[in-house]
């Protein structure tokens, strides 16, 4: 079974991810040997990053889909958006506008590093309240949020779906993220491991290491929930 990856900037020219087409094949070029199968496209959607219309990212998933089929390379691609959270976005959802991920009822959501506690978890109640399900991206970055992972537990029993990056599973983003990645996955609070690619290098998306890793120290049930069973479960 391949992975799946929820979370990815491989589309070209739509944000910070890839600068260009060839960049574009590179990046699924890589997932390929890392094992992935399937990625979710998700360029930003956020003021000064990009918020692009919903019919060019399907249009350029289609387009990259076509080069990747042409190369041969055995990988699908769906449509998502990484939506930064701002009011705009929940009426982008009451009125069944926004992009979930690969046309499911979830929605992937970014906030501020710094962002406060009753910010989230007031945004994410709101969300849920549209009738979507939210999947929270990279949720080891927020650090007042994890000052004390009740928090996240409620909003999880409440239907709230967390992702971390495989990067701070392995570590590459600093003890910290390490250190608040392996008590969410202790708690069984984390839903998608995904690579939140951004390039064919530092940031390219690696998910065998973090396999490797998560499957020794989580065990085979959870590990292929994070993989790709959850994204299964949820989105497909
Ligand atoms: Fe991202």
């Amino acid at each position: 079974m391949g992975y799946i990856d929820i979370h990815s900037h491989i589309l070209p020219n739509m944000d910070d991810g890839a600068r260009s087409v060839n960049q574009s094949l590179s990046m699924l070029r890589i997932a390929c040997e890392e094992g992935i199968d399937l990625m979710i496209a998700t360029p930003h959607n956020m003021p000064g990053k990009g918020c692009p219309d919903a019919e060019l990212v399907y249009q350029n998933v289609e387009k990259l889909a076509e080069l990747a089929d042409r190369e041969d390379l055995p990988i699908q691609i769906l449509c998502g958006t990484e939506y930064y959270f701002r009011e705009e976005v929940l009426e982008l959802l009451e009125e069944d506008r926004a992009i979930t991920l690969g046309g499911s009822d979830c929605v992937l959501v970014e906030f501020d590093p710094m962002v406060d506690r009753a910010y989230f978890r007031n945004a994410l109640r709101d969300i849920l309240g549209t009738g979507y399900r939210p999947v929270t991206a990279h949720v080891e970055r927020y650090g007042k949020v994890l000052e004390d992972i009740s928090l996240l537990k409620d909003l999880h029993k409440m239907g709230v779906l967390f992702q971390v990056n495989a990067a701070s599973v392995v570590g590459d983003n600093g003890r910290q993220a390490r250190k608040d990645v392996k008590s969410l996955l202790k708690d069984e609070l984390v839903e998608f491991v995904a690579t939140d690619a951004h390039s064919d290098g530092r940031r390219a998306p690696y998910m065998e290491k973090c396999a490797g890793l998560l499957y020794k120290k989580c065990g085979s049930r959870y590990t292929d929930a994070l993989l790709f069973g959850n994204a299964e479960k949820y989105l497909l």
